[in-house]
């Protein structure tokens, strides 16, 4: 930490005595909670990260294919090793922190009992085995009927479908069932004691009237839900509790400490990375894969196989198109594989796994010479909608070495995304920059497929630091320290780099790409049932 840096705080903090603690603090706290890990960031207000620490989950279980189960208490778990390790590293004192925000994986089902207890381990975003109460809300309210209330069509991935399933397979444990939260909300719980939760994440349950930004009588009539087991809505800047005693405690922070909404991890993402108004998209890679558009008004894709979802600013909605499996992919393959001769075990060099991945895969040819992956490991939702729907390497020969899986892996993940630019292209929606995000934004190579895939310039912004960091900027909004999200992106983000796609290699994407679109259709059949 700069030495001018601690003496201008310790001026603020001598000043402040007369004009209270909030006026003190300068720095936000942002926290998500993700699949693979929870991420705690301190931002000042440069939006410079002062402070970060990660601390990983347990792996999601699966003990039935489609099925993806966390314990909550291990995001908590995480929460008290990540935010303590975070603010120490940031070298702050607790009353430095103006104010807390959240982001976190999306639409998955936590269940609280009267006591406050979880009732079960959550079904998280990518479970996918309620198909069969999918067909039933889609027979019982009628497709069109669906949309009009939630924008969105019934699909495995939305939380109401999660609390179906509990409720027809596991009565005994639905009979307990008082609380329903989403991942980052039960975290915001055990520091708050406030059930609250923000119209982006909201979108994602199937219980919001996304168009009007409160939770739909009809659905909750429908679905037979009652609104008081659901937390309060806000929106995402808004302040909806303060860290109590016990959540002090647990974290190092200082009791009444002010938190806000917050926002599902790819809205705050996307405001991480500016993408607040129409026409700068992002695309991320992270476990899951997302393009990612801001709208004036909820765009609807008629055939449902993008959401039309709350944006985590009042007043704007966001489209977005979701690859289950991206980053996914690449750590399937690094989990059953290895990372290769020098990434792993005894002559493990200390590098990142996923280096050694990449470095390999640079050395085969662009397009992999005909090889193709389908990343459909966890079914697939843009554009198929189909939670049927398997991985696929298609196009093997003699020639083809590990490399070009990984490549092949690495290339199919970027089409993937591309599908979601083409009903983007079908539906008007303006892409005039592209923006990176997430492990797809810090590969070198990953970058320059993803140009070349999209035949469009990308752009990477100065603070890659994925959705904890935009969870920090609505934190700091909420506190006061920018009037609106657009004020605070506008001062805090940079973009740092872009990378330009190569004509030649567009070529040989473009024709793959037409091949790539051509597998699922061919291979459909054969996992159907
Ligand atoms: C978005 C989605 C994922 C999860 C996990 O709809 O399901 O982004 O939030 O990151």
């Amino acid at each position: 930490m700069p030495l001018l840096w601690r003496a201008r705080r310790t001026t603020t903090a001598c000043t402040v005595w007369s004009i209270g603690l909030k006026e003190a603090a300068i720095l936000t706290l942002g926290i998500d909670v993700g699949t693979g890990g929870t991420r705690a960031l301190v931002l000042d207000e440069q939006g410079r990260v002062v402070g970060s620490a990660t601390e990983e989950h347990a792996p999601f279980a699966s003990p039935q294919i489609g099925w993806a189960e966390q314990q909550p208490e291990d995001w908590w778990r995480a929460c008290c090793v990540a935010v303590p390790k975070a603010l120490e590293r940031a070298r702050v004192q607790p009353e430095d922190i103006a104010g807390v925000g959240f982001s976190g994986q999306m639409h998955g089902a936590v269940m609280l009992d009267e006591q406050g207890k979880v009732v079960r381990p959550a079904l998280i975003w990518c479970d996918v085995r309620t198909n069969s109460q999918c067909q039933e809300l889609t027979e019982k309210i009628g497709a069109a009927q669906l949309i009009q209330a939630t924008c969105n069509p019934a699909l495995a991935n939305f939380t109401l479908t999660k609390l179906m399933w509990v409720r027809e397979h596991e009565p005994e444990n639905w009979k307990r069932v008082r609380s329903i939260m989403l991942p980052k909300d039960y975290v915001r719980w055990r520091m708050t004691g406030e059930r609250a939760i923000d119209m982006a994440d909201a979108s994602g349950t199937l219980l919001l009237d996304v168009a009007r930004r409160r939770w739909s009588r009809f659905m909750l009539d429908a679905a037979a839900i009652d609104e008081r087991s659901l937390p309060a809505l806000f929106e995402s800047p808004d302040v909806c509790g303060k860290i109590n005693t016990d959540g002090a405690r647990a974290l190092g922070l200082r009791p009444g400490t002010p938190v806000v909404a917050g926002a599902g991890d790819q809205a705050a993402g996307a405001v991480g990375m500016g993408i607040v108004a129409p026409g700068t998209v992002s695309a991320t890679i992270g476990t899951s894969g997302v393009v990612f558009a801001a709208t004036d008004r909820p765009a609807l894709e008629p055939g449902g196989r993008l959401h039309t979802f709350c944006h985590a600013i009042p007043g704007r909605w966001h489209v977005m198109g979701v690859t289950q499996a991206a980053g996914l992919s690449l750590r399937w393959f690094r989990d059953q594989f290895g990372a290769g001769k020098d990434g792993d075990g005894e002559k493990k060099d200390g590098r990142d796994p996923y280096e050694h991945l990449t470095d390999e895969a640079a050395k085969v040819p662009a397009g992999c010479q005909g090889l193709l992956w389908t990343p459909y490991l966890m079914g697939e939702r843009t554009p198929h909608l189909d939670p049927n729907a398997r991985g696929a390497l298609v196009g093997l020969t003699a020639t083809h070495t590990r490399a070009h899986v990984i490549r092949a892996i690495l290339e199919g993940v970027a089409f993937s995304l591309r599908d979601t630019f083409t009903l983007f292209d079908e539906m008007n929606v303006a892409v005039k920059r592209i923006r990176l995000g997430g492990g797809g934004a810090r590969s070198a190579l990953w970058r320059q497929i993803q140009a070349d895939v999209y035949g469009h310039e990308v752009e990477i912004v100065a603070a890659e630091e994925g959705a904890a960091y935009g969870a920090a900027i609505l934190a700091g909004v909420g506190a006061g320290m920018w009037k609106s999200v657009d004020e605070a992106c506008s001062a805090v983000v940079r973009v740092a780099k872009t990378v330009e796609p190569q004509p030649d290699v567009v070529r040989i994407m473009n024709a793959n790409y037409a091949a790539y679109r051509r597998v699922y259709e061919a291979t459909k059949s054969i996992f159907a049932s």
